[in-house]
């Protein structure tokens, strides 16, 4: 099934799959294909892709070239997560590089239902993310139009920072907002500083997709191995771990 990629992580006895999504962020963008192949085969489910515009965020990143490129070297969905300001330009343009789902910042979206509609015109999947400040309560409106939530558990911009304390409460009111609408359905994914010390927290807090960049292709055994790892940590979590 195209939707899931690879193997699903299962928690908690027959729970909820957990889909792991790592970031080419922090690859090697000389043997970037070969990266890609690497986490496809050992297990990830999508691809992240972080486009970022040195203005909604202070960092330049990448773009539909490289988001081209990505589709040519896998089959695992790619998961385009726009860190720009007026995404609506772009859209399309990811759509033709082979997005299949595009998520886009609240705070960087003034008609975020306008920019949400058009994206699933375009055929693809949409989603919201937010920022560390700001409240899950201001995506009540626009839930029964997106597929994803995206909680930013860093400040947008950076591979490699630390995951802000306190985001696991985020996350939980953001699972309870999903559960109170009757949309639990919603993938509620994470992203920033997320590991195998920060997966089963967030898995345990509600997450069900995780980001991670640099835990992946920063990895000092090479991505692959970067991805089981962090796999195993979200296993962790179905043998008895749990949050002190
Ligand atoms: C941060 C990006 C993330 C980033 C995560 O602005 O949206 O996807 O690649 O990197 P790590 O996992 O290293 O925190
Ligand atoms: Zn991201």
């Amino acid at each position: 099934m195209k939707e899931e990629g690879g193997v699903p992580v299962r928690v908690g006895g027959g729970g909820s799959a957990i889909l792991l999504a790592p970031s080419i962020l922090s690859a090697d963008f000389g043997r970037l294909a070969e990266e890609v192949r690497a986490v496809e085969e050992a297990g990830a489910h999508w691809i992240h892709v972080d486009v970022m515009d040195g203005h909604f965020v202070p960092n330049l990143s990448v773009g539909p070239a490289v988001t081209r490129a990505v589709r040519a070297a896998t089959r695992l969905p790619l998961d385009v997560h726009l860190m720009v300001r007026h995404p609506d330009r772009f859209l399309e343009d990811f759509v033709a590089a082979g997005a299949d789902r595009i998520t886009v910042h609240q705070e960087a979206c003034v008609h975020l239902h306008r920019t949400v509609s058009r994206i699933r015109e375009l055929g693809v999947e949409p989603g919201v993310a937010l920022n560390p400040a700001t409240p899950v309560e201001t995506l009540r409106e626009i839930l029964p139009l997106v597929s994803l939530v995206l909680i930013m558990t860093v400040n947008p911009g950076f591979g490699g920072q630390s995951f802000i304390s306190g985001s696991l409460g985020k996350i939980r009111r953001a699972r309870d907002l999903l559960a109170a609408e009757g949309l639990g359905g919603i993938h509620l994914q994470v992203d920033g500083g997320i590991g195998p010390t920060t997966a089963p927290g967030v898995v345990e807090a509600g997450a069900t997709v995780l980001v991670a960049g640099s835990a992946v292709f920063g990895y000092h055994g090479g991505a692959a191995e970067g991805l089981r790892s962090l796999a195993a940590a979200v296993s962790s979590f179905r043998h008895g771990w749990r949050a002190v």
